[in-house]
């Protein structure tokens, strides 16, 4: 399954590549949020931005072939025990709806790429790399605010 998984994850990305910038931008950026949030944007979001998401999924899944593997299977399956976010964006978002049935397991896989590729970018710095945010205000993703340790 994994190998499965894996092998299909390489032919999408060569076959989407070109594909997976729109695709990410269709299926997943009326929720996650590419850029970073002013206070407006903040106020009006119903998921953690992109980067935020990311952050935290390299954070778990080192491994590219592996993030992508995690991200294509909470897109289609949502479970807050798969959850490598925080407890704390779950309770003011809510549990991801599932993907199934608008975006197929190739496009996931080829925005699931395109993701781990652009995000988090340059100039993105979490709170927890100067020390944690632990709620102080600014914090960048607002998705952290517990330190994992
Ligand atoms: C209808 C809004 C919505 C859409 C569309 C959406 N998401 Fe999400 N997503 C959420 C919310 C809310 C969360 C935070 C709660 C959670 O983690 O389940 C989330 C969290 C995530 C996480 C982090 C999961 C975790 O908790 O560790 C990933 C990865 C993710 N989304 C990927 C995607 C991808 C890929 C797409 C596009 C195919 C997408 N999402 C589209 C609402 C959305």
């Amino acid at each position: 399954m994994k190998r499965t998984l894996f092998l299909l994850a390489f032919a999408a990305t060569a076959l989407f590549a070109d594909n997976a910038k729109a695709l990410f931008e269709s299926k997943c950026m009326g929720c996650h949020i590419a850029t970073k949030p002013t206070p407006e944007l903040r106020a009006k979001m119903v998921a953690p931005p992109a980067f935020g998401v990311m952050f935290h999924v390299k954070e778990r899944y080192k491994d590219r072939k592996d993030a992508i593997e995690f991200i294509v299977s909470y897109a289609m399956k949502p479970d807050r025990n798969k959850s490598v976010c925080m407890p704390r964006t779950i309770k003011r978002f809510g549990l991801m709806p599932s993907m199934k049935g608008s975006v197929s397991e190739s496009e996931l896989e080829a925005i699931a790429g395109y993701m781990y590729d652009n995000f988090p970018p340059e100039w993105f710095s979490h709170p927890k790399q100067s020390g944690g945010c632990n709620g102080k205000k600014g914090c960048a993703s607002g998705s952290c605010g517990k330190n994992r340790g």
